[in-house]
């Protein structure tokens, strides 16, 4: 990283805790460092610890850390001269021409993509206002669009010839790899090139600066296909990593900590043409963890609503569900009639639709509702079955105190005891994708005593009940966890056929589940015996990995080395035991 005088006074000027709270308002001070959850990946507990003397950041968690301008450009994505310059204004320092300063390969190229993208937004919003634009503007204008809103959000239009994006850009001085590289245009048969967006509506995605990262393109014609064309992923695009909206959203996020998840552009741009502006959506995927990550930056609370229908209330229970696992607090709101907030907006304006997102209900009741809409008069085995389908919600609970609030809830409205909701809760364990590093490396294969348990309980599933030593944890293997923890949430009656069930819940690993379950144990296999012998091994393994992450910790807490003496008793007795 270049070290020029400038850098060092900018450096020297900024105060790193003040620069970083801003991103992560809950740096608390710890002695002499400062600690908050990590902002670059999924915690529950801060490993992220920012030194004031030092200047530095460094997670414990995720291994990232650097000085504050490392720290701008992971939080922002932005180049080490973007970041350079955002922190010298606000150091009131004179950053002057980048040109001066030396910038690597990677970085100048997504400074031009950068440029690119503006050049090409620019084209498409000039487009729009043109004759060759009045099919879109009336398009938008059927879709009930303001000029204030279409402007906001940049709104364009690709023009449907072949190649008008590309002739401009050419004739701008761009080069057509550059155009390439950032999916404005694409290879066709052949080997020419033309234009990716043809004849749509164009939709700016921006990251959360505000700068267009990609686009989103829709059709006209309702039969068109497919409905919206994004961008492919470029170094400055990835799906994965943004929301649409944030940027024009965040002002009021920020202001409030609340934030709204709809699932469409149009959505979105409904939303704050009424006034609804702390809503964003994904980019018709599923929210990930690295939303959620990015979310619990700004906001505490959010609300999740989807269209009114089947797939829509699905993905806004998962989506509810990634939110609660990065410890956000997440309510569910849910619109009546099969309309979507777009047009449940237009039809019946914002304080309608804000009565509904204020009568938004925690995700257990969300789908004790849905549950007893669609059978007000369950059977107790009905009752049973949803109980532990619900249960899996509540296990993915990590605030305690709601969690124990939640089990009363569903026991007064199941009418059962509340006692025996705990102990089946107590069973109920979901594999949580927690503590993932940004950059997960490439999961480790299952190892073959994993894999040899997991098999053995495919065979003879009734074995579940002797592992209440293990917790999914204990397996090194990610598949193996969230094989063990599926197989340890079965209702008891699903337990003959858990192979068919767990291929259900996992079809992408419905192949390796049965070939585990069908494969030949060996001569002289004895299930118990074995599973036993087995949870002994796995649980050692376990406690020998997480002793040697202790040992490789530069210091314990107290908390820690209380671990570590466990862990090393633990030990010692089970190698006396064999
Ligand atoms: P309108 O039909 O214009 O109101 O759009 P919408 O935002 O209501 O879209 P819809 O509810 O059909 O889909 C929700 C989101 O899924 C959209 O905003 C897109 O992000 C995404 N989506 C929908 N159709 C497609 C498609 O054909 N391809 C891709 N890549 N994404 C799509
Ligand atoms: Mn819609």
């Amino acid at each position: 990283m270049s070290s020029s005088p400038i850098i060092e006074l900018i450096r020297e000027k900024l105060d790193i805790i003040d620069v970083v709270s801003e991103y992560v308002p809950s740096l608390k001070r710890a002695g002499r460092n400062y600690k908050a959850n990590c902002p670059f990946h999924n915690e529950k507990t801060p490993s992220f610890t920012v030194n004031p003397e030092k200047k530095i950041f460094y997670c414990f968690g995720c291994n990232s850390g650097g000085d504050i301008f490392k720290f701008v450009m992971d939080i922002e994505g932005l180049s080490f001269p973007e970041a350079a310059r955002k922190l010298a204004a606000k150091a009131g320092v004179e950053y002057g021409d980048e040109r001066a300063h030396q910038i690597s390969p990677e970085d100048r190229e997504r400074l031009d993509l950068k440029k690119i993208m503006r050049a090409a937004s620019d084209f498409y919003q000039k487009a729009l206002f043109s004759p060759a634009g009045e099919k879109a503007r009336l398009y938008l204008g059927e879709r009930r669009l303001n000029k204030m809103t279409v402007e906001k959000f940049e709104l364009g239009w690709a023009p449907a010839g072949g190649s008008a994006l590309m002739d401009e850009l050419k004739q701008a001085g761009w080069s057509s790899d550059l155009a390439l590289k950032a999916g404005l245009i694409t290879e066709r048969e052949g080997g020419r090139v033309a234009d990716t967006f043809r004849a749509r509506v164009m939709f700016p995605i921006k990251n959360q600066s505000g700068e267009t990262i990609a686009f989103g393109g829709r059709v006209l014609d309702p039969e068109g296909i497919p409905k919206y064309l994004n961008s492919p992923e470029t170094p400055l695009f990835s799906k994965r990593r943004t929301l649409y909206g944030l940027h024009e959203a965040l002002p009021q996020v920020r202001r409030t900590g609340r934030l709204l998840l709809l699932e469409g552009y149009m959505d979105v741009i409904g939303a704050h043409q009424h006034g609804v502006d702390w809503a964003v959506a994904p980019l018709g995927t599923n929210l990930t963890l690295e939303h959620s990550g990015i979310v619990r930056r700004y906001a505490k609370d959010t609300v999740v609503m989807f269209d009114d229908d089947r797939a829509g209330i699905q993905a806004s229970v998962k989506a509810a569900e990634t939110f609660m696992e990065a410890g956000l607090y997440v309510r569910l709101a849910s619109l009546d009639g099969g309309l979507d907030p777009d047009e449940y907006l237009n039809e019946h304006g914002r304080d309608a639709f804000e009565a509904k997102l204020a009568a938004a209900a925690d995700p257990l009741d969300f789908r004790m509702n849905l549950f007893f809409k669609n059978k007000p008069t369950p059977t107790a085995q009905e009752k049973a079955q949803a109980i532990a389908v619900l249960l899996e919600t509540v296990a993915r609970q990590g605030d305690e105190v709601l969690k124990s609030e939640w089990v009363k809830n569903l026991s007064t409205r199941f009418g059962v005891e509340q006692a025996s909701v705990l102990k089946q809760l107590r069973k109920t364990s979901v594999a949580l994708p927690r503590e993932t590093p940004r950059k997960a490396p490439a999961a480790p294969a299952m190892p073959q005593m994993e894999k040899g348990y997991i098999q053995l309980l495919l065979r003879d599933p009734g074995l579940i009940a002797q592992s209440d030593a293990l917790a999914p944890e204990d397996f090194c293997s990610p598949l193996a966890r969230t094989l063990f923890a599926a197989l340890r949430a079965l209702p008891p009656e699903a337990l003959a056929k858990a192979p068919a069930a767990l291929a259900a819940q996992y079809p992408e690993h419905s192949a390796l589940v049965h070939e585990l379950a069908v494969a030949d144990l060996g001569p002289d296999a004895s299930g118990g015996r074995d599973a036993a012998g087995a949870v002994r091994m796995l649980k050692r393994f376990s406690s020998e990995r997480r002793l040697k992450e202790l040992k490789a910790l530069p210091s314990m807490d107290p908390q820690q080395l209380q671990e570590y003496s466990r862990l090393m008793l633990e030990l010692k007795s089970s190698v006396k035991d064999k």
